[in-house]
């Protein structure tokens, strides 16, 4: 079982050894912290208490299995906020100590790694494996921008008790069997990208997250009306001496584009036509609060002007443009053979669409998360848990939630 609190989803799960996911139910308080634009930390923590009973029961219920046939629970450490986190980890201690069953804790950007590798369990031999060189992941959402190189160390066989292998190479799932290590090759240094989806989302008057908003609006506009440009970022000097590609860090800067965003809309005038959508889309997600961002773009098109619709897709166009330049010069520079894209802004649809464009032409592999698996759940902690039950890496009585934590060496 795995169990997700990290922000603002309150998620469990049932996987199966094989990486067949039994149940994965998730809680979101999306439409709680709308209102506020953000997420709430204090609002987050009380909506995980109130939330973590009925969805443990509802993941075993659809599960249909019993408290008994768990293997081990799972739980996100972090990073993360504190007061969420906490509200995971006392449930998942409490369990875990009642049923006499191991606790395993999770990185929850470990998590989002594999929920790409548990869903490639069907073609494992082409996205993982230590043969062929390490992969690139890149996970992309709210609160992280950050690029990994990620080995799998050993191949220790291990399945379930009562785990029956599904494909031919005998292999129970995907990037489970053994450890994977994980080098952090690239981080932003200030905004996530996911994050500057949703503050420029906010400074056009559209709805919270404001990552799907951009998404749909993007498709109308004309990306190359403005030029957005990133600047060069100050190297960091890792341990390994400069000269070494190992020593090559990626890292990302957001906050510049957002300010030139707002920039270029007090400098055409358009601060009235935002208030006005602003307005608009409140009304309108008062009387329909399900009204998804694609709706409201077919039914209410006045409320998008040109100038607006430019503006999404160029800003969309640059930061989908900045992510692959870094990504694919850390997948040329430290020989990845394939990549991992995950994380809610995984989901964009040209951001899928142009990496896997350029993964072609390069002749790499390019993996992306189902759209279910890009955001916050919890099958991909019990993912990511399952080579660290086969490894015997169990959690100590003492575990605490680590909001900074991170994931792997420098
Ligand atoms: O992984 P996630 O659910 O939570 C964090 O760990 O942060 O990611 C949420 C982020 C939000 O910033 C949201 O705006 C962004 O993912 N997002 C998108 C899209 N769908 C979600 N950004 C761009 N395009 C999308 N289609
Ligand atoms: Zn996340």
């Amino acid at each position: 079982m795995g169990i997700e609190s990290s922000c603002d989803e309150t998620a469990a799960a049932v996987v199966r050894a094989d990486g067949e996911v039994l149940a994965n139910v998730v809680a979101s308080q999306m439409a709680l912290h709308a209102k506020y634009g953000g997420v709430v930390p204090e609002l987050a923590s009380r909506e995980h208490l109130r939330n973590i009973v009925p969805v443990v029961r509802a993941a075993m219920a659809e599960a249909g299995v019993g408290f008994d046939n768990l293997d081990a629970i799972a739980v996100t450490e972090g990073p993360g906020l504190a007061g969420a986190l906490l509200v995971g980890i006392t449930y998942a201690k409490a369990l875990a100590l009642a049923l006499g069953k191991p606790l395993i804790a999770v990185n929850h950007l470990e998590g989002h790694i594999h929920a790409v590798l548990m869903e490639n369990t069907g073609n494992r031999k082409q996205v993982t494996g230590n043969s062929l060189g390490p992969l690139l992941a890149l996970v992309v959402s709210g609160g992280h921008t950050h690029l990994y190189l990620c080995t799998h160390i050993s191949d220790t066989r291990c399945g379930a008790p009562d785990s029956k292998p599904t494909h031919d190479d005998e292999t129970v799932m995907d990037g489970a069997p053994g450890s994977w290590q994980y080098r952090n090759v690239g981080r932003t240094v200030d905004d996530a990208a996911g994050e500057a989806f949703d503050k420029v989302a906010k400074l056009l008057g559209l709805g919270y997250p404001g990552g799907p908003w951009m998404d749909a609006l993007a498709r109308s506009g004309n990306p190359r009306t403005v030029e957005f440009r990133f600047g060069q970022i100050k190297a960091r000097r890792g341990k390994v001496e400069k000269e070494s590609p190992c020593a090559q860090h990626f890292d990302f800067s957001f906050s510049g584009i957002k300010t030139a965003v707002l920039r270029y809309i007090q400098a055409h005038g358009m601060a009235a036509g935002v208030e006005a959508r602003r307005r608009a889309l409140a009304e309108a997600l008062k009387a329909n609060p399900a009204l998804r961002p694609a709706d409201a773009v077919r039914e209410m098109p006045e409320v998008f002007d040109r100038q607006t619709l430019d503006l999404i897709a160029s800003f969309q166009y640059a930061v989908v443009g900045n992510l692959m330049r870094q990504t694919f010069a850390a997948a040329e520079a430290l020989g990845a053979r394939g990549i991992v894209v995950s994380g809610g802004v995984s989901a964009n649809s040209e951001l899928r669409r142009r990496f896997a464009e350029e993964a072609a032409r390069r002749g790499l592999r390019v993996e992306f998360p189902s759209l279910a698996m890009s955001t916050d759940n919890a099958a991909m902690i019990a993912a990511a848990a399952w080579g660290k039950f086969c490894a015997g890496e169990f959690a100590k009585e003492g575990l605490v939630a680590t909001p900074g934590l991170k994931l792997g060496s420098i």
